[in-house]
């Protein structure tokens, strides 16, 4: 069987042959791999590295092997509870659930997609009075994570490993838009099973961006496969699913696609308009905070799954490169706070050369008046792009907690972002939790940006519309941050009117009061959403299936704002 490497191995066998080396350990698991020390391996030379390792660092990882087992334990439910119709999380706990906890099981279960008999995924939308289908009849790849994390947190896993092998197996077909070939490593938006009950066979369809609106390639699909499969081994303590080839193939060959060097100057990923769970024009082109938070946390997922045989090695090398410039470049560029808002309000332009301050040649005039007004003197978040010339200041939800849970943010910059969730709580949550983006876009630049989409008019739908799926992720934020009590106010708001409304996929309007002009009811991933968040604020432990402790090294020091 293969070992999980530690940081102490990984230099020994780089290192020429030495004897007198003390090893800390043989075999590694996933959350010791968390805490993993990047510049180790990255400065060399390493054996020295090694020897000079203040007693400090020695203690850091060796505390993380036993708190790592620890969350293992503690998530870990052998046997799982697989056919079970109560959910564990109702009944380990002595005070009453919710009425609706029950209600949204048995919706979730409902949604079910079966292939072959086995259950391998959940259906977008389960709403029968809508009369366009349109792909809503399908799994999406991003819509089941948070089914999956259920799932898992209730101890079924089996649908969840069905679920990677399955999509695993669809990034092996051959992928064309037209007559271009995409890349090898691409995972799925979304498949579908067809079941033929005259033949009694069962088939899928998969859609990689060659069918959906737009023709864009679902770039997070891929992060977030990678994501799941350690949600996966963290949860069921089975290393054994990671570990095979198939999968170690997987996931380098989705790493393949975002590490090849070409072009760029910059380590973000530079990405098409509606890549991801924004799937429409909607102005998010060039290097959108959503990808950029999700490829940070794919790239630390990936770096303590990878297996260290020479094709993964080579693999850690580069994954650890990108995660220190990537790290570096978005706690730099792309955060925005009060004093350094002010900053860029009074940056010169037309800098040259590496003295220049303001590297992007952001036109302070570009700024747009809102941002004045929406900035707290105690708060900050990570903006929506940052290119030349172009900072988009618009604050996303997604990436901003995904930045958290990944430890993209540092401690510093997490609390600041939930700082901004209670200054703006009107803005960003309202009447329900929460909007995708913030603000919307209207009028002339509306037009501009979207191309006159009537789907994503202002405050609605990705324009700064009120997206319930996202409660799982902010309460997951709040736990990691030790900010129960803001996701309590979110849930209780949710509860006051989602089961009512019956499980919209969107809300609509400033404060998210109206259930959203095109939105679907009985939304699987607004009903999971609602699961996860109630089961992680019962049980903070399941918090460590999707959260990366904040590693050290990986911390730039930047001393130019105040809420640092
Ligand atoms: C919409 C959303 C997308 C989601 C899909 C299925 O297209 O924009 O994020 O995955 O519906 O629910």
């Amino acid at each position: 069987m293969f070992k999980y490497y530690s940081v102490e191995e990984l230099s020994i066998m780089d290192a020429p042959k030495e004897t007198g080396l003390r090893k800390v350990t043989s075999v590694a698991s996933i959350p010791e791999m968390d805490d993993f020390d990047l510049t180790k391996l990255l400065d060399k030379p390493r054996l020295t590295i090694k020897r000079e390792r203040s007693f400090d660092e020695r203690s850091l990882s060796e505390m993380s092997i036993s708190r790592g087992l620890d969350n293992l334990e503690l998530t870990y439910s052998p046997g799982g509870r697989s056919g079970l119709d109560t959910p564990a999380s109702s009944t380990r706990n002595s005070f009453e659930p919710h009425p609706m906890v029950a209600e949204a099981w048995e919706s979730l279960r409902r949604s079910l997609v079966h292939f072959r008999g086995q259950p391998v995924g959940t259906i977008a939308a389960y709403d029968h009075a809508s009369e366009e289908v349109l792909n809503y009849d399908q799994v999406f790849v991003r819509d089941f994570v948070p089914s999956a994390l259920a799932f898992l947190m209730n101890g079924e896993p089996d649908i969840v490993k069905n679920f990677l092998l399955k999509t695993l197996q669809l990034q092996g077909w051959e992928k064309r838009v037209d007559k271009f070939r995409l890349g090898e490593g691409a995972m799925p938006a979304s498949f579908k099973v067809l079941h033929d009950p005259e033949r009694k066979t069962d088939t899928i369809v998969a859609d990689f961006g060659e069918s959906a609106i737009g023709r864009v390639a679902p770039v997070d699909s891929g992060f977030w496969w990678i994501i799941l499969l350690r949600a996966y081994t963290k949860s069921t303590g089975d290393l054994t699913l990671a570990e095979t080839p198939d999968c170690q193939k997987g996931m380098r060959l989705i790493l393949t696609l975002c590490l090849s060097e070409g072009f760029d100057t910059f380590p973000t990923l530079l990405c098409a308009d509606g890549c991801s769970m924004i799937d429409r024009r909607m102005g998010i082109y060039g290097y959108p905070i959503e990808i950029q938070a999700l490829f940070f946390m794919a790239l630390r997922c990936s770096l303590a799954m990878m297996k260290l045989d020479t094709e993964g090695k080579e693999f850690v090398e580069r994954i650890m490169k990108r995660l220190h410039a990537l790290s570096f470049h978005m706690r730099s560029y792309f955060w925005i706070d009060f004093q350094q808002l002010n900053d860029i309000y009074r940056y010169k332009t037309e800098e040259y050369s590496h003295t220049a301050v303001n590297k992007f040649n952001v036109i302070p005039d570009s700024i747009p008046d809102w941002v004045f007004d929406f900035m707290p003197t105690r708060g900050g978040y990570f903006v929506g792009n940052v290119s030349p010339a172009r900072m988009d200041f618009r604050w996303f939800a997604l990436g901003n907690c995904v930045a958290i849970l990944s430890s993209l943010a540092t401690p510093e910059q997490a609390s600041a972002i939930m700082d901004l969730f209670e200054e703006r709580w009107e803005e960003l949550v309202g009447e329900m939790p929460i909007k995708i983006c913030y603000p919307a876009i209207e009028s002339h630049e509306w037009r501009i940006v979207t191309g006159c989409d009537p789907k994503n008019t202002r405050w609605s739908y990705h324009n700064g519309g009120t997206w319930p799926v996202l409660l799982w992720l902010l309460t997951a934020a709040c736990i990691k941050t030790g900010r129960p009590q803001i996701a309590r106010r979110a849930i209780e708001l949710a509860e006051s009117r989602l089961l009512k409304d019956g499980w919209p996929e969107y809300y609509d309007g400033k404060l998210g009061r109206y259930i959203g002009k095109q939105a679907r009811k009985y939304q699987t991933w607004s009903i999971a959403g609602y699961l996860v968040a109630k089961m992680m604020l019962e049980d903070p432990s399941h918090l460590g299936m999707i959260s990366l402790e904040d590693d050290r090294q990986l911390r730039p020091i930047i001393k130019r704002s105040s809420s640092f």
